[in-house]
């Protein structure tokens, strides 16, 4: 029989959608509702924490986010910095180990130097994995992958025969981390929009229609609540799960 701890997802991934939604539906500026967004992130670690998850990586900004028009794209800059600022004496507090997966040559240096700042002060955390994507694409994690193990080919390090799926694994975002079990995108949209493409092979995923800044304890109680009815099978049969779930042979 499972446990109901074994029923928790280890490592859940969440796109964060729907901040510009919830501004306009109150006649106000989208930025507003990225405020609104950054108020629902505290909630959502605070419930992982309080749930026995381990590892929690949220999609703040995408590579095709830099696209946007510049005041957003600007606004949601000095979100971020003070963000930085104000919340990670906290989250260290807290013993959460913050991270930033993405492109961050394209950040600005005060933002780059907080985000390095903040993970040497929390790298000794072991309460929650806090990994925050940003300037993130998963097709940009893959290709940096495929340029660093062409470079060790290049130096003799390494033998293309040698180049398997755990070679990849092993050098795309998040590496050391379990993958996700649980993927969860609000805001209603059922698209994964370049999010952690390799990582999500056998996640199991949940949508809603909440927009980010409405997500709370009940919405994400939800989500864990399916996923614990869930079975994840990787490809076998459903006897060969109950099999392995009793230790018998199938
Ligand atoms: C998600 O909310 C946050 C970011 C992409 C930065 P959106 O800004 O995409 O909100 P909607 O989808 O327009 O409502
Ligand atoms: C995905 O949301 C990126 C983040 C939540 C950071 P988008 O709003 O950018 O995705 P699309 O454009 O709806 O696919
Ligand atoms: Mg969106």
């Amino acid at each position: 029989m499972t446990s109901p701890a074994a029923r928790v997802p280890r490592h859940i991934a969440i796109i964060m959608d729907g901040n510009g939604r919830w501004a306009q539906q109150r006649h106000r500026p989208r930025i507003i509702g990225h405020r609104a967004g950054a108020r629902a992130v505290k909630s959502c670690v605070e419930f992982c924490l309080d749930n026995g998850v381990q590892a929690l990586t949220l999609f703040a900004f995408s590579s095709e986010n830099w696209n946007r028009p510049s005041d957003e794209v600007g606004g949601l800059m000095k979100l971020f910095l003070g963000a930085l600022e104000r919340e990670v004496d906290e989250l260290h507090r807290l013993g959460a180990r913050l991270r930033f997966i993405g492109e961050r040559a394209r950040f600005a240096p005060e933002i780059l130097a907080r985000m390095q700042a903040a993970e040497s002060l929390t790298a000794g955390n072991a309460r929650l994995q806090l990994s925050i994507a940003a300037s993130y694409g998963g097709r940009q994690d893959i290709a940096q992958a495929a340029r660093a193990l062409a470079e060790e080919v290049a130096a003799g390090r390494l033998r293309a025969d040698q180049i398997d799926e755990s070679a990849i694994s092993a050098r795309v975002a998040l590496a050391d981390l379990p993958p996700p079990d649980l993927f969860i995108r609000t805001g209603g949209e059922l698209r994964i929009s370049n999010f952690l493409l390799w990582q999500l092979a056998y996640t199991e995923l949940w949508f809603t229609d909440t927009l980010w800044p409405d997500v709370d304890a009940a919405t994400l109680r939800r989500a864990l609540d399916d996923y614990a009815g869930r079975e994840r099978r990787f490809g076998l049969t459903s006897a060969q799960v109950a099999g392995h779930a009793t230790g018998g042979t199938t």
